[in-house]
């Protein structure tokens, strides 16, 4: 087998939003798979607000990506050629494949995936890491009651149109919170939520203080920054906020932006969680049934947005800095028939 990889290496740390020189693209030849390894062909690479975290240097929940290592992400590929006792050549499999058309793997954190019970991409959304991400995140840790209100800011996107779904499928009202009219207007219309708020066009306090007069039960912020402030100042007595990730403070080069109205959380008896999906990842199981269940029965709706080509990566990466995704961004590496 004479093939050829190309890859994303990290070239340096980004100071702001990354640029394309910050990876090398580069061509490299790609041996046989060794005893206990298989060789997958990547079909599709997940973009992911993470991915700029993993780009910094320090301590976080992960290590950083090394300078020179091949750029971190997940993905979904065919096998190709296998000395692993666990996979054959045509199985499909999702696992951090990383910014690469072929990807050598030892079998760890590898799973086989079914394309005849969803199309490829949906496994890097509702039945990937983000619908873990919403279900562990909103379930779990919100703990929100029927009746309740669960607001979502990046509600629109890969994680946040999951938790708006499920906050219905709880019997609660759900508010989402996204930046410009075509997106409300999916979240309201298409998805069911009970309404939604325009961050860019509204003042979002107001608006909160309109569309949840009863207060917010469940806060599941996506989003950070100024947008978590508006929704700490209408929290509800007992309410929980998931911190699940803060997007608009990922590429700022002056200090993290952090929450001035914290006080709220004492007044109204309030806590606010950080989550990390990979904690919940002896429960996938559970979560990838209900999530399936609830798509096979029509009550959950999966939306992908593939955008071509591997080497638009570090320009495709930044759509979800400028929102220009809605709903999973996915990456289109390779044809499912090419060899
Ligand atoms: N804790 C965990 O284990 C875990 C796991 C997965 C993901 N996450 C986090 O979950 C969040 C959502 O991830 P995702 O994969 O679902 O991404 P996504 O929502 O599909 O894409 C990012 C969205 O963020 C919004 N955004 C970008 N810049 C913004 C800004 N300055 N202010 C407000 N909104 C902004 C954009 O939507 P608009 O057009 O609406 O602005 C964009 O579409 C991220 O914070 C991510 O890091 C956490």
């Amino acid at each position: 087998m004479n093939l050829v990889n190309h890859c994303f290496r990290l070239a340096s740390r980004p100071v702001g939003l990354p640029k394309r020189s910050d990876w090398t693209f580069s061509a490299e030849p790609v041996g046989e798979p060794g005893a206990g390894e298989l060789l997958v062909k990547v079909l599709y690479v997940s973009l992911d607000p993470a991915m700029r975290g993993w780009m910094n240097e320090g301590k976080s929940y992960i290590p950083p990506v090394e300078i020179g290592a091949v750029m971190r992400a997940g993905g979904v590929g065919r096998v190709i050629a296998s000395q692993h006792p666990g996979f054959a050549p045509g199985d499909h499999v999702a696992g951090a494949f990383g910014v690469q058309e072929l990807a050598i793997s030892n079998g760890t954190g590898i799973v086989k995936v079914d394309p005849a019970l969803a199309p490829l991409p949906v496994y890097l959304g509702a039945l990937g890491p983000p619908g873990m991400t919403a279900y562990f995140g909103l379930l779990d840790v919100g703990r929100p009651a029927a009746g309740q209100t669960v607001v979502v800011s990046g509600a629109a996107g890969a994680v946040g149109m999951v938790v708006g779904q499920i906050a219905k499928l709880q019997g609660c009202r759900a508010v989402g919170i996204a930046g410009g009219a075509e997106k409300c207007s999916y979240l309201v219309q298409e998805l069911g939520l009970d309404a939604a708020i325009d961050y860019k066009s509204e003042d979002v306090k107001t608006a909160l203080r309109e569309r949840c007069p009863q207060g917010i039960d469940v806060y599941f912020d996506n989003v950070g920054g100024d947008i978590l402030d508006a929704a700490l100042t209408r929290l509800a007595r007992g309410a929980r906020v998931v911190i699940c990730g803060a997007v608009s403070q990922y590429n700022r080069t002056a200090p993290v932006q952090g929450p001035a109205n914290y006080l709220a959380l004492l007044v109204q008896r309030a806590s606010m969680t950080g989550m990390v999906v990979f904690d919940y990842a002896g429960r996938y199981p559970e979560a990838t049934r209900a999530i399936a269940g609830w798509i096979a029965a029509g009550k959950l709706k999966t939306r992908e947005q593939v955008v071509e080509g591997i080497e638009t990566f570090p320009d495709s990466l930044l759509k979800l800095f400028r929102g220009e995704n809605i709903g999973k961004l996915v990456l289109a590496v390779a044809q499912e028939g090419a060899a």
